[in-house]
């Protein structure tokens, strides 16, 4: 018997192979996108049902109850510059529920409502400041040995252990709010066949596991940051109007898919996101389908295990999803040496892009060559690599809220 053969990793640009990416402005009767119009009458919800069935699967709408009540107020926190806020938002179908604990910092001086950087983070709210005023999450966290989490329980320890990448007091000094969910509030992050989490509040009579063409964890997440748009819309120091949704990883490939469902989000920005993200499948560079199913089997829809090592069978690519954000500011953001991401394949993204962006009357993406290192694009489609590896840095932080200050 023949063991199965483990396909390579391509790390070397000399190894990508040849490929033609589909044509987000020819629809699926071979006949061109000619107008705005058409754009959004057909070609767009063709891509829109391409990206559902076969990579994210699809969503469901609002649930049957949703309700919040606020648990925390401090006006008074960041030595006075921030107010402090923690919301829980109860949402409830099918007689099941669960609740997402959102975490504001706005600022206390300015013009409220405030302009908002909304993204989940990857070990609880508690973890994006040391402030002992957050509440320490309850809910299983993925075990990290560096970080002493070996229980799947968060400890007082792992209070601000990714400040650095948040900087709050510094976007609270640029005229912003923050807030954040942890993403296992919405779906813990693994493997368990559907049955914690968002799922199954939307299961029919019968149905224990979403059908192949429907949500796996990518697109709860997603789904989870619509719902908390949904609460900003009662909140009446927060600009619903301008949320900007930002996200790192797979957190970045969480912020597309969520801008690209639900276009209330004014700025859509992804950091490193990778295979899945911002990265062409076709290219096959770093990761690849093959290895983002095999580890992470619930990220994406069933069906989208077909194309394992098939990325040219793939009725759409990643250039498509940035498509999908279009008319509205998308930023893509690499790293120089996070060759797992594919930084390339992101920048060819943005710029494949970008005939839909400029269809739409936009100036798209103002670059036809990837930058070089530090040298950032703010156009409508925004793009910056920066030297360093897989991380989100006050560099990439800084380049978010100067691309945000230009288009809001
Ligand atoms: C892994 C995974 C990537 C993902 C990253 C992250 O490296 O393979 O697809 O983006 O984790 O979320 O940090």
């Amino acid at each position: 018997m023949n063991p199965r053969k483990i396909p390579r990793i391509i790390f070397k640009e000399s190894k990508v192979p040849i490929y033609s990416l589909p044509d987000p402005l020819i629809n699926s009767d071979n006949t061109p996108v000619s107008n705005e119009k058409e754009w959004w009458t057909k070609r767009r919800p063709e891509i829109m049902k391409l990206f559902e069935e076969n990579v994210y699967g699809k969503m469901p709408g609002k649930p049957s109850k949703f309700g919040f009540e606020i648990k925390k107020l401090k006006r008074n926190a960041l030595k006075g510059k921030s107010t402090l806020k923690e919301i829980s938002i109860q949402i409830e179908n099918n007689n099941k529920e669960i609740t997402l604990n959102l975490l504001i910092f706005q600022p206390n001086n300015g013009e409220k409502p405030y302009k908002t950087f909304l993204g989940l983070n990857f070990y609880g709210n508690h973890t994006i400041h040391p402030s002992p005023d957050i509440t320490i999450t309850d809910q299983w966290i993925p075990n990290d040995k560096e970080q002493g989490i070996t229980e799947n329980k968060a400890t007082e320890s792992t209070r601000g252990m990714r400040a650095e990448r948040w900087s709050v007091e510094h976007v609270i000094d640029r005229g912003y709010a923050i807030a954040t969910v942890y993403n296992g509030d919405i779906d813990p992050d693994f493997d368990d066949g559907f049955q914690n989490g968002v799922h199954p509040l939307f299961y029919r009579e019968g149905q224990n596991k979403p059908a192949d063409d429907e949500w796996g964890t990518i697109g709860a997440w997603a789904w989870g940051l619509s719902r908390i748009l949904d609460y900003f819309e009662h909140d009446e120091d927060i600009d619903h109007h301008r949320v900007i949704v930002f996200g790192h990883s797979r957190l970045g490939k969480t912020a597309l898919w969520a801008g690209a469902t639900d276009q209330r989000f004014a700025i859509v920005i992804s950091n490193n996101s990778g295979a899945g993200g911002a990265a062409l499948f076709r290219r096959k560079f770093g990761e690849t389908i093959y290895y983002l199913n095999k580890t992470f089997p619930h990220w994406f829809c069933q069906n989208f295990k077909k194309y394992d090592e098939k990325e040219n069978e793939l009725p759409v690519d990643q250039h498509m999803l940035i498509s999908l954000i279009a008319p509205r500011p998308v930023y893509v953001a690499s790293a120089q040496e996070d060759f797992w991401s594919d930084p390339r394949g992101e920048f060819l993204s943005a710029k494949h892009a970008d005939p839909v962006y400029k269809l739409l009357g936009t100036n798209g993406l103002n670059a036809n060559e990837m930058p070089d290192i530090h040298h950032p694009i703010y156009s409508t489609i925004g793009y910056h690599i920066r030297s360093g590896d897989h991380d989100l840095t006050r560099y990439d932080l800084d380049r978010f809220l100067d691309f945000a200050d230009k288009h809001l």
